[in-house]
């Protein structure tokens, strides 16, 4: 089969871009040829157009469109991931809310990994919440986790992680939290597995995303490097609606919400900037 030419590249991408939020840089055809024709040629599917009108016309649950998105999306992830920024999540952030639900009298805490990938993230903070928290038994603490690609999600719920996801993992935490398997990968802490619950869920579907809210904590990192402005507005603006009043945003290392949202405040937290809503 033929790579794709620029034309059906561009067809494609505007389709997965409404969908998603995800935007296909033009240098990423070969990659995104491959796929494709990977899933066209399963459905004995001849040319690009055919294959998006089937997308379009034929596909009435999802279920085609679903295939091709856990083929495109880039699920690079660990444990521990960017650790100064949890540091200041963990040294700052979450015990100024700590104490503030303690003076409410409210142990509850909600946070929401989204995306969440294979479940590295949201279990690395369920470790940070078990870890830091006094008393951690006495608190509701629900982590939501989320993502768009159907294949993350069932080894995430699997919660065992070769050599590769661990590899930050401080060896105190990799004792406490982590049992090796018989194949010699890890097993993470029934605790940790417990305080976590997983959603499919494409975080550019407005209604579903419009629905979440009363968190504490939203960790959006490393997603909206593949949105463009106009996603990532709606998204950012979505999450704002989703904290509570106190509540932090946490984003990947090369991005910001400074060009597209005034609408969180910045301030210091241990040798980090974070963003939180007033
Ligand atoms: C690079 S991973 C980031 C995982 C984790 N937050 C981290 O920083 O290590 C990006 C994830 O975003 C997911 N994703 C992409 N578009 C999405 C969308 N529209 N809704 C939900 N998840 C999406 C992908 O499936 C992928 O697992």
């Amino acid at each position: 089969m033929a790579a794709l030419s620029m034309t059906e590249f561009e067809n494609l991408s505007s389709f997965v871009y409404r969908k998603t939020g995800i935007r296909f840089e033009s240098k990423k055809i070969y990659f995104i040829s491959k796929r494709v024709q990977k899933r066209m040629q399963s459905l004995g599917v001849q040319t690009i157009d055919e294959y998006i009108r089937l997308l379009r016309f034929a596909d009435l649950k999802g279920a085609e469109f679903q295939n091709l998105v856990d083929l495109l999306t880039v699920n690079e992830t660990y444990f521990f991931r960017d650790f100064p920024q949890l540091q200041a999540f963990a040294e700052h952030c979450l015990p100024e809310i700590a104490k503030a639900k303690v003076d409410q009298g409210k142990y509850n805490l909600r946070i929401w990994s989204a995306p969440c990938s294979t479940g590295e993230e949201p279990y690395t903070l369920g470790i940070i919440m078990h870890t830091m928290l006094d008393n951690v038994k006495q608190w509701d603490i629900q982590i939501l986790a989320s993502d768009i690609d159907r294949n993350v999600l069932e080894n995430a719920r699997l919660g065992i992680y070769a050599e590769r996801s661990i590899r930050d993992v401080p060896p105190e935490y990799l004792n406490a939290y982590f049992k090796t398997t018989s194949k010699g990968d890890y097993r993470i802490n029934s605790d940790v597995k417990k305080m976590v619950r997983f959603e499919h869920l494409n975080l550019s579907d407005k209604d579903i995303v419009r629905d979440k809210k009363g968190f504490d904590f939203i960790f959006c990192r490393n997603l909206l490097i593949y949105f463009d402005d106009l996603s990532r507005k709606q998204l950012v603006d979505h999450f704002y609606l989703a904290l509570n009043p106190g509540g932090f945003l946490f984003l990947g290392s090369s991005e910001s919400v400074g060009r597209i949202s005034t609408a969180f405040k910045m301030k210091r937290a241990g040798s980090h900037l974070v963003y939180y809503k007033d």
